[in-house]
């Protein structure tokens, strides 16, 4: 829409898990490179928590298209919250292996499924496969038997190996629901977590994306205000460093810079435009 006014080949600041828009702050590089030595490493269990919008699911995105499927078969699970513990399993199965689920409603059961579920794992690793299961919004599980059953996954090795990977996703409050949890909190080696971004990190992250989505390698003439000092300031000042917020503020400036035909986005038009549409 203001894509051509910008001088854009895309609208920068979407709130999408885009790959391609990934700025490495150094926290978001560290939690990609404990993640990754998990998996590389066979550890089992990885965790990592962080406030909403802080770019978890955007790096799990990123971990998952880094993986690809000649090595590795994935399971990315969204939505843990489930009406029954076996329900957890059969979402994993499914994403594993879809034409595998039984027929017989008997087989539903929890410890057919799970032995569907070793024997998918043990094939996979046969065909020289690693399994890595990532599941998104994990603090969202309140029952403890979900847990419990991805515990017992975990229990699947062999003498020398772990048979998966498993990835928990989720708001700071998970890390408390594992902790509570002591034979599992034990399972998880690796531990991350994603903060807001500091004003230095705010500054880099808008200049990154709004690169990644201009025509020229460098953003000309009217964008480039956008990175001044005082500018930064306003927006961080609104966003707290939490991009989900920063792309939101971003996304209505181009807007309404566009219909404003502003030509230079300054610290005076971010405030406005925190005003005008009433972001708190
Ligand atoms: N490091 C980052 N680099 C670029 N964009 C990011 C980054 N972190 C978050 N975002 C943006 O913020 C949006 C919200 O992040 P998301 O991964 O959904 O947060 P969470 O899963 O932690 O709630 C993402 O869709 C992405 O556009
Ligand atoms: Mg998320």
């Amino acid at each position: 829409m203001y894509e051509q006014y910008w001088n854009l080949k895309e609208k920068p600041f979407q709130n999408t898990p885009d790959p391609k828009y990934l700025y490495l702050s150094p926290q978001h590089e560290d939690a990609l490179m404990k993640l990754t030595y998990v998996i590389a490493q066979n550890l089992g269990c990885g965790m990592l928590t962080g406030i909403f919008g802080c770019g978890k699911t955007l790096l799990a995105r990123v971990i998952l298209k880094d993986l690809g499927p000649q090595k590795f078969c994935t399971a990315y699970i969204n939505n843990p919250v489930v009406s029954e513990p076996a329900e957890i399993i059969r979402s994993i199965v499914r994403s594993l292996r879809p034409q595998s689920l039984p027929e017989k409603k008997t087989e539903m059961l929890i410890d057919p499924l799970l032995e569907k579920l070793y024997n998918i794992f043990l094939d996979n690793i046969r065909d020289g496969k690693e399994n890595i299961i990532i599941i998104d919004e994990a603090h969202a599980i309140d029952d403890l038997r979900v847990f419990e059953q991805l515990r017992m996954i975990l229990n699947f090795q062999t003498e020398e190996r772990f048979l998966l990977t498993l990835i928990l996703l989720g708001q700071p409050e998970l890390k408390d629901k594992i902790d509570a949890l002591k034979p599992f909190t034990q399972r998880i080696p690796i531990r991350c977590h994603l903060g807001p971004l500091t004003e230095e990190d705010v500054a880099k992250y808008l200049e990154f994306r709004i690169k990644t989505a201009s025509n020229e390698a460098a953003p000309t003439g009217d964008l480039k205000a956008f990175f001044d000092k005082e500018t930064v300031k306003a927006i961080f000042a609104y966003s707290g460093g939490i991009p989900r917020r920063i792309n939101t503020l971003c996304d209505l400036v181009l807007l309404s810079g566009f219909a404003k035909k502003t030509t230079k986005i300054d610290a005076n038009f971010i405030v406005s435009i925190v005003k005008e549409f009433n972001l708190s």
